[in-house]
């Protein structure tokens, strides 16, 4: 029973078979092959919309240079207090960005609302020579709590950012579980609703190590080839990093991963519900569940019956629980009989 992560995954078969396939001989270097030189068409027409995509190996890659390409050292990135680039990317958006500031905005259930970015922009006073200026609101779709911003909270804040003169980040570690749990088109949460630029996920979701910096706009990524060079991140054997970009979106495959990973989550969601002693911290919206135990000695008994989590935080007894695209319905029924021992409920 393996829920640390859904980067505790492997890779998906159709995937591996891509990276089979293009290691059938030698192609151009640095993103001169043919694959890599398919992916702005593939991709504009997956985001109905002329697109430019960039391949990287990490998700923080995507988010730090993306973000150095919309804000001046100067500038100022409104994000969730608990957003992956504010916690998590140990300062590389600050690092590529030359010192741009990150402003945490206070958020309920991993999500940023109008209020709270209200508040942000009043407490960065303007025209004052001391300040940085307002330059990106980054959202993170879905969440680093497992829930997802609806269509409309993405176009109410995409629209207050755009009236103050921002450019919206979107980090899509896990945009797929997003997409698939909105029933939407990816063209409808991002430029539709406002988005400047996306971090695209796939690694998480069965790619081996592929993400994409997708720009909406393209006058915004004209720097971004040199920035990537500058920044070690063009990969001299790109096809590698394209083929799996190609395959996962191809057939739907990206949106059936997530859709199964989003379903083991909820099959998850209903045993905690039915187990007493225990209870959801967040709504489940994508692959990960967050789970408060009244009893936190209970917490080491589910570690002992051989369930892998992460103690999110110990002092409140919460633990988070990943579900991937590999989880399957056997892991979710022996994690019903994990719980019920853990918490001492013979039900
Ligand atoms: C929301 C979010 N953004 C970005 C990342 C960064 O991905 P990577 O670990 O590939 O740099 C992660 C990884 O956990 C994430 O959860």
């Amino acid at each position: 029973m393996h829920f640390s992560s859904d980067n505790a995954s492997g890779v998906a078969p159709e995937i591996m078979a891509a990276l089979a396939r293009a290691n059938e001989g030698p192609a151009w270097a640095y993103g001169r092959d043919a694959i890599t030189g398919r992916l702005d068409a593939l991709y504009s027409d997956l985001f109905e919309r002329d697109v430019r995509v960039f391949p990287l190996a990490t998700g923080t890659a995507a988010n730090a240079l993306i973000l150095a390409s919309l804000t001046p050292p100067w500038g100022a990135v409104f994000c969730e207090q608990m957003s992956h680039i504010n916690v998590d990317e140990g300062g590389a958006p600050e690092f590529y960005s030359n010192g741009a500031k990150l402003i945490p905005v206070s958020g309920r259930h991993g999500r940023i609302d109008v209020a709270g970015l209200e508040g942000a922009f009043a407490a960065l006073p303007r025209g004052d020579v001391h300040h940085v200026l307002p330059k990106v609101l980054s959202l993170t779709q879905a969440t680093e709590s497992g829930t997802v911003y609806s269509l409309e909270d993405v176009g109410v804040l995409c629209d207050r950012a755009h009236k103050e003169g921002l450019h919206v980040h979107m980090d899509g570690a896990r945009f797929a579980n997003a997409v698939a749990h909105l029933n939407c088109t990816p063209a409808d949460v991002t430029w539709k609703a406002g988005v400047d630029a996306l971090s695209f996920g796939a690694t998480k979701n069965g790619a081996m190590a592929a993400e994409a910096a997708i720009f909406f706009d393209p006058s915004l990524a004209e720097q971004f080839e040199a920035r990537r060079m500058r920044g070690g991140h063009l990969f001299s054997k790109m096809r590698f990093l394209s083929a799996q970009l190609e395959a996962y979106v191809t057939d739907d495959l990206w949106l059936r991963l997530a859709a199964h990973a989003n379903g083991q989550a909820q099959g998850l969601v209903g045993i905690v519900e039915e187990t007493a002693g225990v209870d959801l911290v967040h709504p489940v919206e994508s692959d990960e569940i967050f789970v408060r135990f009244e009893d936190k000695a209970a917490i080491s008994r589910l570690r002992d019956s051989d369930v892998s989590f992460v103690p999110w935080d110990p002092a409140a007894g919460v633990i988070r629980l990943v579900a991937s695209f590999q989880t399957t319905d056997e892991e979710v029924r022996q994690f019903r009989a994990a719980l019920h021992s853990a918490v001492g409920d013979q039900a």
